[in-house]
Formats: C-alpha cells, sequence, structure tokens
C-alpha cells in the first residue's frame, strides 16, 4: 500500500496497491466504498464493452463529428461555439423541458457524491475548476455545498468555458443570486477544455465537467488537460450523457428524443442546435468506453456510476 499526497488535509486520498481499491481518508467513505466495488466490479468486467467511440468513424484524422455530421476539425469548435451563443439565453428552461427537471437531481446528487470542501479542520482551502461550466450552476453548488455542510468559505473556484456567452449567463446568475458575483474567490476564464492554456499545470484539487466533455472536438485532449491540471491526488469528476442499460427506457428516450429538436424550435426558435445535442448525446461513449478514456489519460481508481439506467453517468479518476 502506498500513500499519495495529500490533496488537502481535508482531501486525503490513499491508494491501496493491487486491485486500485481506494480509500478516501477525511473525505467521503461512501465515494470511497463505491470506487472500491466499482474497480472490482471494472476488473472482473474486463475491458470487453462494445459500443460507439467518439471517432470510431471517422478515419480522416482532420475530420470529426458534429452530432451526425462529419466536419473539419478545425470548424467544429465554431460550430459548437454558435450552438451555445444560440441556447446561451434559454439554457436553464431549455434543460428543464429536455430532462423534465431531472438534470436537477442529477446535479445534486453529482455534487453531494463529490462532497468537497475543505475540512473544518484542514487549513488548506481547495482549488475547484469547474470546466465547460458556463452556467456556473455545478461551480456555484459546490462552493455552497462546501459552505453548508463544512463552514469552508476559503476554497477558490475557476469556472472556464470556450464560449463567453455562457459565461456572461453564469455571470448573470451569480449577480441574479448576489452571491459568487465579484467575489476574488471566484474567477470566470474563457479557455478552451482541451488546453486549458491559462491553468497551471499541478495546480487544482477538485477538477469537475458537467454536460460539457461530449462537446470537445478531442475528448481525450480534455481529459489529458484535466490530468495535467490536477495536484497528485486531484480528483477528476464528469457528468456527462451515457448509454441507456434498458430497453424500455432506451425505446422511450428514442421517441422523446425524436420530439427535442421540435421543442427547441417553439421555444427557443432554434431546431438546428437542439438536434445537435440530442446527436452528440448519441455519439458520446458508452460508460466503459469512457472510463478506459479516462484510465488512458493516466488516471487511477477509474469508476462510474450510471444514473437514471444510465441516461447519465458520474465517472471519476484519480491523479497519483
Ligand atoms: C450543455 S452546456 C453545460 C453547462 C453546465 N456545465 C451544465 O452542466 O449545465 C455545455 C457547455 O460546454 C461548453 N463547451 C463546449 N466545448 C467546450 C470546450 N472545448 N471547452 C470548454 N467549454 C466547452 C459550451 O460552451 C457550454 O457552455
Amino acid at each position: 500500500m502506498f500513500r499519495l499526497p495529500i490533496v488537502s488535509n481535508s482531501l486525503r486520498v490513499s491508494l491501496k496497491n493491487g486491485n486500485g481499491a481506494i480509500r478516501c481518508l477525511s473525505y467521503t467513505n461512501r465515494l470511497s466504498n463505491e470506487k472500491i466495488s466499482q474497480t472490482k466490479q471494472d476488473t472482473s468486467s474486463s475491458s470487453s464493452s462494445s459500443s460507439s467511440s467518439s471517432s470510431s468513424s471517422i478515419p480522416n484524422p482532420n475530420f470529426t463529428h458534429f452530432g451526425s455530421k462529419t466536419v473539419a476539425k478545425d470548424d467544429k469548435e465554431k460550430l459548437v461555439a454558435g450552438v451555445f451563443s444560440s441556447v446561451a439565453t434559454k439554457y436553464d428552461l431549455m434543460n428543464d423541458l429536455m430532462s423534465l427537471g431531472i438534470h436537477r437531481l442529477w446535479k445534486d446528487h453529482f455534487i453531494n457524491k463529490l462532497d468537497a470542501g475543505k475540512r473544518p479542520n484542514s487549513s488548506e482551502p481547495l482549488n475547484f475548476i469547474d470546466v465547460a461550466g458556463g452556467s456556473g450552476d455545478i461551480a456555484f453548488g459546490l462552493l455552497d455545498h462546501a459552505e453548508t455542510k463544512f463552514h469552508d468559505t476559503e476554497s477558490t473556484m475557476h469556472i472556464v468555458d470556450i464560449n463567453p456567452d455562457m459565461l456572461k449567463e453564469g455571470e448573470k446568475r451569480a449577480m441574479n443570486q448576489n452571491k459568487y458575483f465579484n467575489d476574488p474567490r471566484v474567477q470566470f476564464l474563457v479557455q478552451n477544455g482541451e488546453t486549458l492554456d491559462k491553468i497551471e499545470s499541478n495546480s487544482k484539487d477538485i477538477y469537475t465537467v458537467s454536460f460539457g466533455i461530449r462537446n470537445f472536438t478531442d475528448i481525450q485532449a480534455g481529459l489529458n488537460t484535466a490530468y495535467r491540471v490536477l495536484k497528485p491526488g486531484g480528483i477528476f469528476y464528469c457528468l456527462e450523457f451515457s448509454k441507456i442499460q434498458n430497453e424500455v427506457v432506451d425505446l422511450g428516450y428514442q421517441q422523446w428524443a425524436k420530439f427535442l429538436p421540435v421543442l427547441g424550435s417553439i421555444v427557443a426558435n432554434d431546431y438546428n442546435s437542439y438536434q445537435y445535442l440530442v446527436e452528440s448525446i448519441e455519439r458520446f461513449p458508452d460508460q466503459e468506453t469512457f472510463k478506459s478514456m479516462i484510465e488512458k489519460a493516466g488516471f487511477q481508481s477509474v469508476g462510474y456510476e450510471s444514473l437514471t439506467f444510465g441516461v447519465c453517468a458520474i465517472h471519476w479518476g484519480i491523479k497519483v
């Protein structure tokens, strides 16, 4: 057994050798136990998973997917930016309609399960980064959780997004709730999550990304960058749509997905952006494939939890 360096006194992670089971000291036994059982499950299921890979059907490395279309890699960033600029002001409303409000439960679970914050007996605040975090709800939720549960009012947050319009929505949210606006602990930054040029290596304790990474042109580059910016002992934590594992639910979802672009055109006068969102969900790798990509980036004790029959999943990994 070897010990990981301390993320902070409040977030100590130790990693058992062999099967990769982990124990989070002073962090959350619940998360730790799930990781242990997940790792066992993952080990026994080996890597026989099939299903889609985001790049599997594109042989030319200069091209990539934009939803179901094949586009030049250089164009994808602009196309994705167009989608989110278009949906930015209606983002919350559309999320509620599209997920029937369930996205709020998934996000609450994501934040509670991570259970991050500077513990009262610790002297070191945590450095969070929420990538593709434009709307701000995950970032503010994490800070609220840290304050409510651990009286942590010191940990810092970088909210980064490639799209300034989405970041403006986050700032608007901070202003409206009269919290985290002009707060020196919170910084909004326009950055591509694939590179995070302005974020120092080994500088973050917690990296979160929620419903954002499937939009990256190069998802593996995004994961490699997450690894780069995390400190040893830091945690990668991702919420994203995934592969539904129940045939009946999948059938229901397929019908609902056909209707979503129509809903987009009614509510936001924008059929195409919502068509893209549906297609990007279909293109995203399944749970096991994404898990192996996280491992490829160098993370250890990688695991996941499927939510709502696999409609989405939380994936995590530790930088050792
Ligand atoms: C569906 S929204 C998710 C927003 C928020 N995290 C949430 O959970 O509601 C996707 C976000 O990913 C951002 N995004 C897309 N590609 C990105 C990239 N390469 N780097 C950083 N952000 C990106 C978009 O601008 C958009 O704000």
